[in-house]
């Protein structure tokens, strides 16, 4: 099967199986501490920060999706990189392996003309560079999105159910840490719904990576989503809610959250979920699922949906009774971690 059709088989059940979001709800398990008199003006809160050495007008990423030679998948990226521009958030594209294979795909990657200010992010599967791509594929797909960085994404769970998976991980970190270094722009390592754990993160810091997308469970499932591919494969379902939820990756990188460049994301459905993994020590967080059908639908279907977890995120600052988001960061004193009924 070509990688096109896959591509549209992927957004197919994303869209039509409730269950391919776990729901998980992990963040539930975090408590902000709730301040009964502010004593400030919701009006003055102020969310901007600043990623990739540009500034958001929000803590948010739309995560990584889709690209290819279908108008659709097009469309879906024109969509998103438009709304992104106007509500000045992050937006990654999904892997742009698709490229190389069928050239008609780099149209669907050329979205800096939609998004000409806000940081945009290329994609690659990291065990692709035990197959078919290098360094020089890497920068290229930096070139075509004029990105500010590359997201290499690992997932050994989806590619070991996928029927036609790649699944040789083997000797992957040396070549993983050689790409860093020859790249211009900052390489960003990121799991997609398994989580990437503490200890990884650890090895990326000592290696000179300092960007991280835990890219948590809780969210999408891709084990589920490759069994609904191939029917036959109940393997799939075993594995669904498989992984490391995001709270607790983060919960767990509080020591080392100041030397890296943590990123939420996994499970995150709302502007209170963002704020958490703020407060958890995550520098902005990304969804990609909750963005998918609206961008199926409009740009101002998307931008509505960024508008409302913005408001979230002004409206959870203000019941903390912080006025930016420096005050939040890693800020042990507005946070309870449900189960032990201690802040952190
Ligand atoms: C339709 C769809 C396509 C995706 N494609 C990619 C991809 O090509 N590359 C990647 O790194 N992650 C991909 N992801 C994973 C997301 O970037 C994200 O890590 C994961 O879905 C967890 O976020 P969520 O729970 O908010 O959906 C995709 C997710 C969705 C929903």
């Amino acid at each position: 099967m070509s990688i096109g059709q896959r591509k549209l088989d992927h957004l197919h059940h994303v869209l039509n199986d409730a269950q391919v979001d776990r729901n998980g709800r992990y963040f539930d398990a975090f408590r902000l501490l709730h301040n009964a008199l502010p004593e400030i003006n919701l009006s003055d809160v102020d969310i901007r920060c600043t990623f990739l050495n540009k500034t958001l007008d929000a803590p948010l990423l739309i995560s990584s999706m889709t690209g290819g030679d279908h108008p659709e998948l097009a469309r879906i990226n024109q969509r998103l990189a438009e709304a992104a521009e106007a509500c000045g958030v992050a937006l990654a594209v999904g892997s742009q392996r698709i490229q190389f294979e069928r050239p008609a795909s780099v149209d669907s990657f050329n979205l800096r003309q939609f998004a000409p200010s806000i940081p945009l992010i290329a994609n690659l599967g990291a065990v692709q560079l035990n197959y078919q791509l290098n360094a020089h594929h890497a920068q290229e797909a930096v070139n075509q999105l004029d990105a500010d960085g590359l997201y290499l994404h690992l997932n050994p769970l989806q590619e070991a159910i996928q029927p036609e998976g790649d699944t040789n991980f083997s000797h992957l970190w040396s070549a993983i840490t050689e790409l860093a270094t020859t790249m211009d722009k900052p390489l960003l390592l990121k799991e997609v719904g398994c989580g990437l754990s503490p200890q990884l993160i650890r090895q990326g810091l000592a290696q000179g990576i300092h960007y991280f997308d835990v890219a948590g469970s809780g969210g999408t499932s891709w084990s589920r989503i490759e069994q609904l591919r191939s029917a036959n494969n109940p393997i799939g379902l075993t594995f669904q809610d498989w992984g490391l939820p995001t709270p607790w990756i983060l919960k767990q990188c509080r020591p080392i959250a100041t030397q890296a460049q943590l990123i939420a994301s996994g499970g995150l459905r709302n502007g209170v979920d963002v704020v958490k993994s703020i407060v958890l020590g995550a520098r902005i967080a990304g969804m990609a699922a909750p963005f998918l059908q609206p961008a199926m639908e409009s740009t101002q279907a998307v931008i509505d949906v960024i508008e409302q977890i913005k408001q979230e995120i002004r409206i959870s600052l203000f019941l903390l009774g912080k006025k930016n988001i420096d005050a939040i960061w890693l800020n042990n004193n507005l946070i309870v971690d449900v189960a032990e009924g201690n802040p952190l």
